[in-house]
């Protein structure tokens, strides 16, 4: 799209199998009217500096966008944009697929059956947990939370309790769900919990060492949405000590790189920050992210600034 246009677009193809470093989105940010980044690239005020005057754009392939400084954006009269709505159903879908997957006991048996484990059927075998009529805690009634609680509710029969700084009583009308105003009081009657908050000061580690107690020790956690909203030393000592039953998160504290003791458990599923990783979704956010460059570089207002 952006060629179609005649931009001439500088690829950081050095970067394609790990985190850009600074040095290299300085380098490249350095001359141009707009900058296209992806989650794991750190957009610092100084890289803004560096792009000024001509930088006009940062166009985040994501929707999140605690990678950048939006604040100090602003202030220099840089616009910023993310690409909500085009992922929403497939995050919920990668959300369903990590409750089913560790309910189920799906990776485990996967790795038991190909380590040649299996020699008789048993009727103890693997026994992992129903999904369908359990109580799932939403943490962040957004977008992606709303449709996950949708498939729990339609699909599973699921009853929803979801906290958020408000509530939201058409949602709750519709589907039943009921609000909890306070994390704590949502999270002992929860059999799964489910986090779709963005990072914020506020939400960084909001899952703990004490609120991690206050779980079921039957219930799982899932996280689809930032690593550092799950303390993840204190997330191996509870999976480990049977404080909760498992987890199962797309997203990591120190991103990358994941927390060793979490890798040692049976009882959780690791995916590499892939909830939005389908064909049809990383196209539609590729194509977003072009077209909010291609507003802003043509005069327009782009369709999705953040606030
Ligand atoms: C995003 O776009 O912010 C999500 O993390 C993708 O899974």
């Amino acid at each position: 799209m952006l060629r179609n246009k005649g931009y001439e677009v500088v690829i950081n193809e050095a970067a394609s199998d790990r985190p850009a470093a600074n040095e290299e989105i300085l380098g490249g940010v350095s001359g141009a009217d707009a900058l296209l980044s992806t989650l794991t690239d750190k957009i610092s005020p100084e890289i803004m500096d560096t792009g000024l005057p001509s930088l006009k754009i940062i166009a985040n392939f994501a929707v999140g966008f605690d990678n950048i400084d939006a604040e100090a954006a602003k202030q220099k009269n840089i616009l910023v944009s993310n690409t909500p709505g085009v992922l929403t159903n497939t995050v919920a879908e990668h959300t369903f697929a990590l409750m089913l997957a560790i309910a189920h006991r799906i990776s485990e048996g996967d790795r038991f059956s190909r380590a040649g484990l299996y020699k008789a059927w048993g009727p103890q075998l693997l026994l992992g947990t129903d999904v369908s009529g359990k109580t799932l805690g939403i943490v962040g009634l957004g977008r992606i939370g709303s449709r996950v609680a949708e498939h729990a509710v339609r699909g599973f029969g699921m009853k929803v309790l979801y906290t958020d700084v408000k509530p939201t009583p058409e949602f709750e009308k519709e589907f039943g769900a009921v609000f909890v105003e306070k994390l704590e009081d949502l999270l002992p009657q929860c059999d799964f919990v489910s986090l779709h908050v963005p990072l914020l000061d506020s939400t960084h580690h909001l899952m703990n060492e004490t609120t991690l107690k206050l779980m079921k020790p039957t219930a799982y956690l899932i996280n689809t949405s930032r690593g550092p909203i799950v303390d993840e030393k204190a997330l191996a000592v509870a999976l480990a000590g049977g404080v909760i039953r498992g987890a199962a998160i797309d997203v990591f504290e120190f991103e990358p790189v994941i927390t060793p003791e979490l890798k040692q458990l049976e009882n959780i599923i690791l995916t590499p920050h892939i909830a939005s990783a389908t064909e049809e979704t990383r196209n539609k956010m590729a194509e977003l992210a072009a077209l909010n460059i291609i507003e802003a570089l043509e005069g327009r207002i782009p369709p999705n600034l953040i606030k």
